[in-house]
Protein backbone atom coordinates (compact mmCIF):
# COMPACT_ATOMS: atom_id res chain seq x y z
CA UNK A 1 0.00 0.00 0.00
CA UNK A 2 1.13 3.59 -0.52
CA UNK A 3 0.11 6.63 0.81
CA UNK A 4 -1.36 9.96 -0.61
CA UNK A 5 -0.89 13.27 1.55
CA UNK A 6 -3.02 16.14 0.76
CA UNK A 7 -1.20 19.26 1.99
CA UNK A 8 -1.62 22.05 -1.10
CA UNK A 9 -4.53 23.73 0.43
CA UNK A 10 -4.50 27.15 0.87
CA UNK A 11 -5.90 27.83 4.38
CA UNK A 12 -7.91 30.72 4.42
CA UNK A 13 -9.64 30.04 8.13
CA UNK A 14 -6.37 30.05 9.44
CA UNK A 15 -5.40 33.69 7.95
CA UNK A 16 -3.56 35.23 9.16
CA UNK A 17 -0.95 32.29 9.85
CA UNK A 18 -1.37 30.68 6.38
CA UNK A 19 -0.38 33.93 4.79
CA UNK A 20 2.92 32.90 5.83
CA UNK A 21 3.10 29.41 6.32
CA UNK A 22 1.30 26.36 4.94
CA UNK A 23 -1.52 25.70 7.53
CA UNK A 24 -0.32 21.72 7.75
CA UNK A 25 2.85 23.01 9.38
CA UNK A 26 0.88 24.83 12.07
CA UNK A 27 2.39 23.22 15.62
CA UNK A 28 0.37 20.84 17.75
CA UNK A 29 1.97 20.35 21.15
CA UNK A 30 4.87 21.67 19.18
CA UNK A 31 5.02 19.44 16.67
CA UNK A 32 3.86 20.44 12.88
CA UNK A 33 0.53 18.70 11.86
CA UNK A 34 1.92 17.49 8.94
CA UNK A 35 4.48 15.43 11.61
CA UNK A 36 1.40 14.25 12.90
CA UNK A 37 0.47 12.70 9.90
CA UNK A 38 3.06 11.39 8.93
CA UNK A 39 3.63 9.27 12.11
CA UNK A 40 0.21 7.64 11.45
CA UNK A 41 0.86 7.14 8.30
CA UNK A 42 4.35 5.20 9.27
CA UNK A 43 2.97 2.98 12.12
CA UNK A 44 0.53 1.35 9.22
CA UNK A 45 4.02 0.20 7.79
CA UNK A 46 3.55 2.60 4.69
CA UNK A 47 6.56 3.99 3.59
CA UNK A 48 6.13 5.11 -0.08
CA UNK A 49 4.43 8.86 0.79
CA UNK A 50 3.48 10.86 -2.19
CA UNK A 51 3.22 14.51 -1.16
CA UNK A 52 0.63 16.94 -2.71
CA UNK A 53 1.67 20.29 -2.37
CA UNK A 54 0.61 23.89 -3.85
CA UNK A 55 2.70 27.05 -3.86
CA UNK A 56 4.33 25.98 -0.42
CA UNK A 57 6.17 23.63 -1.53
CA UNK A 58 9.42 24.85 -0.91
CA UNK A 59 8.19 25.25 3.35
CA UNK A 60 6.68 22.04 3.37
CA UNK A 61 10.13 20.13 1.82
CA UNK A 62 12.69 22.42 3.81
CA UNK A 63 10.15 20.81 7.21
CA UNK A 64 9.51 17.18 6.18
CA UNK A 65 12.51 16.96 3.52
CA UNK A 66 13.12 13.02 2.29
CA UNK A 67 11.45 11.54 4.51
CA UNK A 68 14.16 9.85 6.38
CA UNK A 69 13.91 11.21 9.55
CA UNK A 70 10.73 9.84 10.09
CA UNK A 71 11.01 6.48 8.72
CA UNK A 72 9.49 6.82 5.43
CA UNK A 73 10.23 8.00 1.74
CA UNK A 74 8.45 11.23 0.36
CA UNK A 75 7.78 12.03 -3.11
CA UNK A 76 6.42 15.43 -4.03
CA UNK A 77 3.68 16.36 -6.23
CA UNK A 78 2.82 19.93 -7.52
CA UNK A 79 -0.87 20.63 -7.85
CA UNK A 80 -0.49 24.09 -9.79
CA UNK A 81 -4.36 25.15 -8.61
CA UNK A 82 -6.04 23.74 -5.87
CA UNK A 83 -8.82 22.16 -8.27
CA UNK A 84 -9.91 19.66 -5.81
CA UNK A 85 -8.79 16.05 -4.20
CA UNK A 86 -10.21 14.16 -6.82
CA UNK A 87 -7.62 16.25 -8.85
CA UNK A 88 -4.66 15.08 -6.73
CA UNK A 89 -5.59 11.38 -7.71
CA UNK A 90 -5.09 12.03 -11.10
CA UNK A 91 -2.05 14.00 -10.94
CA UNK A 92 -0.60 11.44 -8.52
CA UNK A 93 -1.56 8.58 -11.06
CA UNK A 94 1.89 7.31 -12.23
CA UNK A 95 3.24 7.43 -8.41
CA UNK A 96 0.42 5.23 -6.80
CA UNK A 97 0.59 2.68 -9.75
CA UNK A 98 -1.47 0.48 -9.55
CA UNK A 99 -1.61 0.25 -5.73
CA UNK A 100 -3.96 0.29 -3.10
CA UNK A 101 -3.46 3.94 -0.78
CA UNK A 102 -4.76 5.55 1.88
CA UNK A 103 -5.51 9.08 0.95
CA UNK A 104 -4.87 11.68 4.08
CA UNK A 105 -5.46 15.17 4.33
CA UNK A 106 -2.80 16.78 6.08
CA UNK A 107 -4.46 19.00 7.97
CA UNK A 108 -6.43 15.92 9.97
CA UNK A 109 -5.54 15.16 13.58
CA UNK A 110 -6.16 11.59 14.40
CA UNK A 111 -3.93 11.37 17.46
CA UNK A 112 -5.34 7.44 18.06
CA UNK A 113 -4.24 6.98 15.06
CA UNK A 114 -5.52 4.93 11.62
CA UNK A 115 -4.05 0.64 12.06
CA UNK A 116 -7.53 -0.54 13.13
CA UNK A 117 -9.40 1.08 10.23
CA UNK A 118 -6.57 0.15 8.23
CA UNK A 119 -6.61 -3.80 9.35
CA UNK A 120 -10.48 -3.29 8.29
CA UNK A 121 -9.58 -2.06 4.48
CA UNK A 122 -7.13 -4.88 4.02
CA UNK A 123 -9.33 -7.65 5.55
CA UNK A 124 -12.64 -7.01 3.44
CA UNK A 125 -10.88 -4.76 0.07
CA UNK A 126 -14.26 -2.92 -1.15
CA UNK A 127 -13.40 -0.54 -3.98
CA UNK A 128 -13.48 2.18 -1.48
CA UNK A 129 -13.54 2.43 2.20
CA UNK A 130 -14.35 6.21 3.72
CA UNK A 131 -13.56 7.47 7.77
CA UNK A 132 -17.16 8.83 9.36
CA UNK A 133 -17.44 10.54 12.61
CA UNK A 134 -20.46 11.46 14.08
CA UNK A 135 -20.67 15.30 13.96
CA UNK A 136 -22.81 18.00 15.34
CA UNK A 137 -23.29 19.83 12.47
CA UNK A 138 -22.43 17.90 9.16
CA UNK A 139 -22.92 20.67 6.55
CA UNK A 140 -19.08 21.57 6.23
CA UNK A 141 -18.43 18.23 5.86
CA UNK A 142 -19.20 15.34 3.19
CA UNK A 143 -21.74 13.26 4.67
CA UNK A 144 -22.60 9.70 4.72
CA UNK A 145 -26.03 7.66 4.64
CA UNK A 146 -24.89 3.98 5.30
CA UNK A 147 -26.77 0.66 5.55
CA UNK A 148 -27.13 -1.38 8.28
CA UNK A 149 -23.51 -3.18 7.86
CA UNK A 150 -21.65 -0.39 7.00
CA UNK A 151 -22.15 0.40 3.26
CA UNK A 152 -22.05 3.21 1.90
CA UNK A 153 -25.30 4.21 0.37
CA UNK A 154 -24.78 7.77 -0.87
CA UNK A 155 -22.39 10.62 -0.04
CA UNK A 156 -22.93 13.90 -0.39
CA UNK A 157 -20.34 16.99 -0.41
CA UNK A 158 -21.49 19.79 2.24
CA UNK A 159 -25.31 19.09 1.77
CA UNK A 160 -27.54 22.43 2.99
CA UNK A 161 -29.57 19.71 4.02
CA UNK A 162 -27.75 16.69 6.00
CA UNK A 163 -29.77 13.36 5.34
CA UNK A 164 -27.05 12.10 8.16
CA UNK A 165 -24.70 13.59 10.74
CA UNK A 166 -21.93 11.23 9.65
CA UNK A 167 -19.18 13.29 8.53
CA UNK A 168 -16.32 12.26 6.58
CA UNK A 169 -13.06 12.84 8.60
CA UNK A 170 -10.02 12.90 6.31
CA UNK A 171 -8.98 9.44 5.57
CA UNK A 172 -9.84 6.96 3.01
CA UNK A 173 -8.45 3.90 1.46
CA UNK A 174 -8.94 3.03 -2.26
CA UNK A 175 -8.24 0.19 -4.54
CA UNK A 176 -7.25 1.50 -8.08
CA UNK A 177 -10.77 1.14 -8.83
CA UNK A 178 -10.89 4.99 -7.99
CA UNK A 179 -9.12 5.84 -10.60
CA UNK A 180 -11.95 5.16 -13.35
CA UNK A 181 -14.13 7.47 -10.99
CA UNK A 182 -11.99 10.12 -10.85
CA UNK A 183 -11.52 10.34 -14.67
CA UNK A 184 -15.26 10.15 -15.13
CA UNK A 185 -16.94 12.93 -12.84
CA UNK A 186 -17.33 16.61 -13.29
CA UNK A 187 -16.44 19.96 -11.46
CA UNK A 188 -18.68 20.56 -8.15
CA UNK A 189 -20.57 23.76 -8.16
CA UNK A 190 -17.42 25.11 -6.33
CA UNK A 191 -15.41 24.05 -9.19
CA UNK A 192 -13.57 21.61 -8.04
CA UNK A 193 -12.90 17.76 -8.69
CA UNK A 194 -14.68 16.03 -5.58
CA UNK A 195 -13.27 12.93 -4.08
CA UNK A 196 -16.92 12.78 -2.66
CA UNK A 197 -18.26 12.86 -6.23
CA UNK A 198 -15.64 10.22 -7.47
CA UNK A 199 -16.82 7.68 -4.42
CA UNK A 200 -20.62 8.51 -4.87
CA UNK A 201 -19.42 7.47 -8.60
CA UNK A 202 -18.18 4.10 -7.16
CA UNK A 203 -21.47 3.51 -5.56
CA UNK A 204 -23.81 4.47 -8.13
CA UNK A 205 -21.38 1.91 -10.66
CA UNK A 206 -22.35 -0.76 -8.19
CA UNK A 207 -18.86 -1.01 -6.39
CA UNK A 208 -18.50 -1.83 -3.10
CA UNK A 209 -17.86 1.05 -0.94
CA UNK A 210 -17.93 0.88 3.14
CA UNK A 211 -17.63 2.85 6.03
CA UNK A 212 -15.40 2.93 8.69
CA UNK A 213 -16.89 4.34 12.10
CA UNK A 214 -14.36 6.10 14.05
CA UNK A 215 -15.30 7.02 17.37
CA UNK A 216 -11.66 8.38 18.31
CA UNK A 217 -10.79 11.77 18.79
CA UNK A 218 -10.58 14.02 15.08
CA UNK A 219 -9.86 17.40 14.25
CA UNK A 220 -9.86 18.90 10.82
CA UNK A 221 -7.53 21.99 12.03
CA UNK A 222 -8.89 24.70 9.69
CA UNK A 223 -9.30 27.10 12.05
CA UNK A 224 -7.64 29.00 15.38
CA UNK A 225 -10.08 27.27 17.93
CA UNK A 226 -10.24 23.61 16.70
CA UNK A 227 -5.88 24.09 16.52
CA UNK A 228 -6.20 25.43 19.95
CA UNK A 229 -9.04 22.27 20.97
CA UNK A 230 -6.59 20.00 19.31
CA UNK A 231 -3.46 21.37 21.15
CA UNK A 232 -4.86 20.46 24.85
CA UNK A 233 -6.08 17.46 23.90
CA UNK A 234 -2.24 16.64 22.42
CA UNK A 235 -0.87 18.64 25.75
CA UNK A 236 -3.35 16.05 27.91
CA UNK A 237 -0.43 12.80 26.83
CA UNK A 238 2.31 15.13 27.73
CA UNK A 239 5.07 13.00 28.84
CA UNK A 240 7.45 15.42 31.55
CA UNK A 241 10.56 16.05 30.31
CA UNK A 242 13.21 18.43 31.35
CA UNK A 243 16.25 18.87 29.65
CA UNK A 244 16.56 22.95 29.53
CA UNK A 245 17.30 25.10 32.98
CA UNK A 246 14.63 25.93 36.11
CA UNK A 247 15.88 28.38 38.70
CA UNK A 248 15.50 27.46 42.32
CA UNK A 249 12.83 29.94 42.46
CA UNK A 250 10.65 28.54 39.76
CA UNK A 251 8.04 26.22 40.42
CA UNK A 252 6.73 23.17 38.16
CA UNK A 253 3.25 21.47 38.48
CA UNK A 254 1.89 18.93 36.48
CA UNK A 255 3.11 17.60 32.90
CA UNK A 256 5.56 19.78 31.72
CA UNK A 257 8.57 19.63 29.42
CA UNK A 258 11.25 21.78 29.20
CA UNK A 259 13.22 21.79 25.57
CA UNK A 260 16.79 21.90 25.74
CA UNK A 261 18.44 25.45 26.32
CA UNK A 262 15.40 26.78 27.40
CA UNK A 263 15.69 29.03 30.82
CA UNK A 264 12.74 29.26 33.16
CA UNK A 265 13.50 32.01 35.88
CA UNK A 266 10.89 33.16 38.69
CA UNK A 267 8.33 31.52 37.14
CA UNK A 268 5.29 29.41 37.42
CA UNK A 269 4.93 26.42 35.18
CA UNK A 270 1.53 24.70 35.13
CA UNK A 271 1.12 21.87 33.07
CA UNK A 272 0.48 20.59 30.72
CA UNK A 273 2.93 23.36 29.16
CA UNK A 274 5.58 22.57 26.71
CA UNK A 275 8.47 24.95 25.99
CA UNK A 276 10.70 24.82 23.15
CA UNK A 277 14.32 24.74 22.89
CA UNK A 278 16.58 28.50 23.62
CA UNK A 279 13.16 29.95 24.64
CA UNK A 280 13.44 32.30 27.83
CA UNK A 281 10.34 32.62 30.57
CA UNK A 282 11.30 35.09 33.33
CA UNK A 283 8.79 36.08 36.16
CA UNK A 284 5.77 34.58 34.27
CA UNK A 285 2.94 32.27 34.50
CA UNK A 286 2.36 29.58 31.87
CA UNK A 287 -0.32 26.88 31.43
CA UNK A 288 -2.59 25.08 31.49
CA UNK A 289 -2.99 23.87 27.68
CA UNK A 290 0.15 26.19 26.50
CA UNK A 291 2.87 24.97 23.57
CA UNK A 292 5.34 27.84 23.31
CA UNK A 293 8.02 27.08 19.90
CA UNK A 294 11.24 27.66 20.07
CA UNK A 295 13.48 30.76 21.00
CA UNK A 296 10.66 32.97 22.37
CA UNK A 297 10.28 35.04 25.10
CA UNK A 298 8.23 35.61 27.84
CA UNK A 299 8.61 38.00 30.40
CA UNK A 300 6.67 39.71 33.49
CA UNK A 301 3.41 38.04 31.44
CA UNK A 302 0.64 34.70 32.00
CA UNK A 303 -0.40 32.91 29.60
CA UNK A 304 -2.53 29.99 29.00
CA UNK A 305 -4.32 27.72 26.96
CA UNK A 306 -2.65 29.52 23.98
CA UNK A 307 0.46 28.11 21.43
CA UNK A 308 3.06 30.91 20.91
CA UNK A 309 5.08 29.99 17.25
CA UNK A 310 9.03 29.82 17.45
CA UNK A 311 10.35 33.70 18.17
CA UNK A 312 7.24 34.80 19.85
CA UNK A 313 7.92 37.08 22.13
CA UNK A 314 5.53 38.66 25.36
CA UNK A 315 6.11 41.28 27.90
CA UNK A 316 4.22 42.63 30.67
CA UNK A 317 0.95 41.48 29.72
CA UNK A 318 -1.38 39.16 32.12
CA UNK A 319 -4.22 37.47 31.53
CA UNK A 320 -3.75 36.15 27.60
CA UNK A 321 -5.89 33.23 27.19
CA UNK A 322 -6.94 30.81 24.34
CA UNK A 323 -4.58 33.21 21.73
CA UNK A 324 -2.43 31.53 18.65
CA UNK A 325 0.69 33.89 18.22
CA UNK A 326 2.79 33.61 15.08
CA UNK A 327 6.25 33.30 14.04
CA UNK A 328 8.32 36.42 15.85
CA UNK A 329 4.80 38.21 16.76
CA UNK A 330 5.45 40.44 19.52
CA UNK A 331 2.47 41.55 22.16
CA UNK A 332 3.59 44.20 24.89
CA UNK A 333 2.94 47.09 26.40
CA UNK A 334 2.87 50.53 25.62
CA UNK A 335 3.95 53.40 28.26
CA UNK A 336 1.50 56.00 26.79
CA UNK A 337 -0.72 55.50 29.30
CA UNK A 338 -3.84 53.54 30.76
CA UNK A 339 -6.89 52.83 28.57
CA UNK A 340 -4.52 53.17 25.47
CA UNK A 341 -3.41 50.50 23.18
CA UNK A 342 -1.20 50.30 20.59
CA UNK A 343 -1.56 48.04 17.15
CA UNK A 344 0.42 47.16 14.40
CA UNK A 345 -1.13 44.11 13.31
CA UNK A 346 -1.00 42.54 9.72
CA UNK A 347 -3.86 41.51 7.04
CA UNK A 348 -7.08 39.30 8.97
CA UNK A 349 -5.48 39.64 12.52
CA UNK A 350 -7.91 39.27 15.31
CA UNK A 351 -7.72 41.19 18.02
CA UNK A 352 -10.02 40.91 21.61
CA UNK A 353 -9.47 43.05 24.42
CA UNK A 354 -12.00 42.93 27.54
CA UNK A 355 -14.88 45.87 26.31
C1 LIG B 1 -12.81 17.97 2.71
C2 LIG B 1 -13.76 16.99 2.02
C3 LIG B 1 -14.95 16.71 2.94
C4 LIG B 1 -14.47 16.20 4.29
C5 LIG B 1 -13.47 17.20 4.91
C6 LIG B 1 -12.83 16.62 6.17
O1 LIG B 1 -13.43 19.22 2.81
O2 LIG B 1 -14.18 17.53 0.78
O3 LIG B 1 -15.79 15.74 2.33
O4 LIG B 1 -15.58 16.02 5.14
O5 LIG B 1 -12.41 17.51 3.99
O6 LIG B 1 -11.93 17.52 6.78
P1 LIG B 1 -12.60 20.62 2.72
O7 LIG B 1 -11.80 20.68 4.02
O8 LIG B 1 -11.75 20.52 1.52
O9 LIG B 1 -13.65 21.69 2.63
Amino acid sequence: MKALVLSGGSGTRLRPFSYSMPKQLIPIANTPVLEHVLKNIRDLGVTEIGVIVGNRASEISAVLGDGSRFGVRLTYIPQAAPHGLAHTVAIARDFLGDEDFVMYLGDNMLPEGIVGIAEEFTAQRPAAQVVVCKVQDPRSFGVAELGPSGEVLRLVEKPAHPRSDLALIGVYFFTPAIHRAVASIEPSARGELEITDAIQWLVTSGAEVRASRYDGYWKDTGNVEDVLACNRHMLAELRPSIEGEVDATSVLTGAVVIERGARIVRSRIEGPVIIGAGTVVENSDVGPHTAIGRDCLVTGSQLEDSIALDGASVDGVRGLRSSLLGRSASVGTTDRGADHYRLVIGDHTRVEVSA
